[in-house]
């Protein structure tokens, strides 16, 4: 299994490029296949999600053609089974938006309900109201949602709560629907209007993505477009709370510096310098940073996905810190890894109470999920000696060539997959 070894206490400074938005490609992909004609989509992330996602695409019978590291054309004209494999959702949830391409596009899909996850129970009980409300039967078979329509036809649509795949689901089956479709309580997340644009350019009419009322006017079908998925905000917002953690300066590129505003507004409050350009955003932090509180949010609030992240530069910082967790129940698996580096948090239901200390202190720790994991990394950066961080299959999942840009900006991180590659890395650093 590989692991990553990391040799703590190097401060990230330099610059670091980053990618495209792995939650807005996995709902755009998918989108692609709504059409007969070709459609090109760039800024790809080459993470083993993408690729786990572009195999069932193909499985399903669409060709997809890796044009390089990260273009693909997709084409949906050759789709021969509307029915997904089991194998796909147990690796990749994100492949119930099949469920909504395929149900816009051929009124009739049929795709495994996704499980619980690592991160929580993850219901998705709001994507199915939604198909029902364009008119669609959905049962559940055998572990199958099965769902199927003569006709789909427009709808007022109340979401109970903020979700980002449920908007995405629903808005995909609506721009092939009769009518027009109103999602009110929609989720506002980048990707998702990064998926209406797509979906837009693909001759669909959909308006107000990016505000809670998204409003849909089917049309008959859907062309060719060429795309490019916007910038990865959690991807920079890692990189952003690495150089905190590590009393940094790095210049994070290609980046949209509006989507980050959550987390620049944090660590200016927490004592780092951020400069924003049009298309990066500079962190510096030259003093050990101060204690705050932050609550997850659906954006523009502070993204769930950066909760691990920003608890490590917290679990660093004078004082005492109050991290709540509101979207999903499981997301603090990470606290006991950090406790064995010597962090002192109390979690206590969806709340972690983070006492800062001075220095961790490098350990051998799992990564229990991909953002965790992420996490734990740049705790292993910070930290005094050896990390090795282990199961990094779940980093791979979401953060392109993670431990060689971590190196360019100076960290001392290989990985590796034997024990005596540790041995190795302990002697070549000292
Ligand atoms: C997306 O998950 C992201 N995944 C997650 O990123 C991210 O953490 C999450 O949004 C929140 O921002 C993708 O985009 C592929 P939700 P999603 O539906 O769409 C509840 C990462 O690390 N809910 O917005 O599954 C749900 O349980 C991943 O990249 C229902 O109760 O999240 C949660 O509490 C992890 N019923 C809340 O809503 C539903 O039908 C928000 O979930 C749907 C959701």
């Amino acid at each position: 299994m590989d692991k990553f070894v990391i040799k703590g206490g190097n401060p990230l400074v330099g610059e670091v490029e980053i990618g495209g938005a792995k939650n807005a490609a996995l709902a755009i992909l998918t989108a692609a296949i709504m059409t007969d004609e070709p459609v090109t989509v760039e800024n790809i992330p080459d993470v083993s999600d993408i690729n786990v996602l572009l195999e069932a695409i193909s499985v399903i019978g669409a060709t997809t053609e890796r044009i390089d590291r990260h273009t693909v054309r997709i084409n949906g004209s050759t789709i021969g089974s509307i029915s997904v494999d089991y194998e796909f959702i147990k690796k990749i949830r994100a492949s119930y938006y099949l469920l909504g391409a395929l149900l816009g596009k051929y009124k009739r899909a049929e795709v495994p309900l996704p499980g619980g996850c690592n991160i929580g129970s993850r219901p998705i009980d709001q994507h199915l109201k939604g198909f029902r409300a364009l008119g669609a039967t959905v049962e559940i078979r055998h572990g199958v949602i099965v769902a199927s329509a003569e006709n789909l036809h427009g709808a007022h649509i109340f979401m109970d709560m903020v979700s980002v795949g449920a908007t995405i689901n629903i808005m995909m089956a609506a721009a092939l629907a009769q009518g027009n479709t109103i999602i009110e309580n929609a989720a506002r997340e980048p990707h998702v209007v990064d998926t209406a644009n797509f979906l837009n350019s693909m001759g669909a009419n959909i308006k107000g993505a990016g505000t809670d009322v998204i409003r849909i006017r089917g049309v008959e079908k859907l062309h060719r477009s060429s795309y490019a998925i916007v910038p990865d905000m959690i991807e920079a917002g890692t990189y952003m709370f690495a150089a905190a953690a590590t009393k940094g300066d790095v210049l994070v590129k290609n980046v949209i510096p509006k989507h980050l505003e959550a987390m620049t507004a944090k660590l200016v409050e927490i004592g780092c310098d951020v400069e924003e350009f049009d298309d990066a955003v500079r962190i510096t932090a030259k003093h050990r940073l101060g204690r705050t509180h932050v609550k997850t949010l659906p954006y523009p609030g502070f993204p769930t996905d950066m909760q691990p992240q920003i608890s490590v530069v917290l679990g660093l910082a004078e004082g005492t810190s109050i991290v709540t967790e509101s979207i999903f129940e499981n997301r603090f698996k990470y606290v006991d890894e950090l406790a064995r580096m010597g962090a002192s948090i109390k979690v206590e239901g969806n709340t972690a109470i983070i006492d800062g200390i001075a220095t961790l202190t490098g350990a051998r720790i799992n990564a229990p999920d991909l953002r965790a994991g992420a996490a734990l990394v740049i705790a292993g950066l910070a930290a005094e000696g050896i990390t090795v961080v282990e199961d990094i299959v779940y980093i791979e999942r979401g953060y392109e060539d993670f431990d060689k840009k971590l190196r360019l900006l100076g960290a001392e991180i290989e990985k590796v997959t034997e024990e005596r590659e540790i041995q190795k890395f302990r002697l070549r650093v000292g």
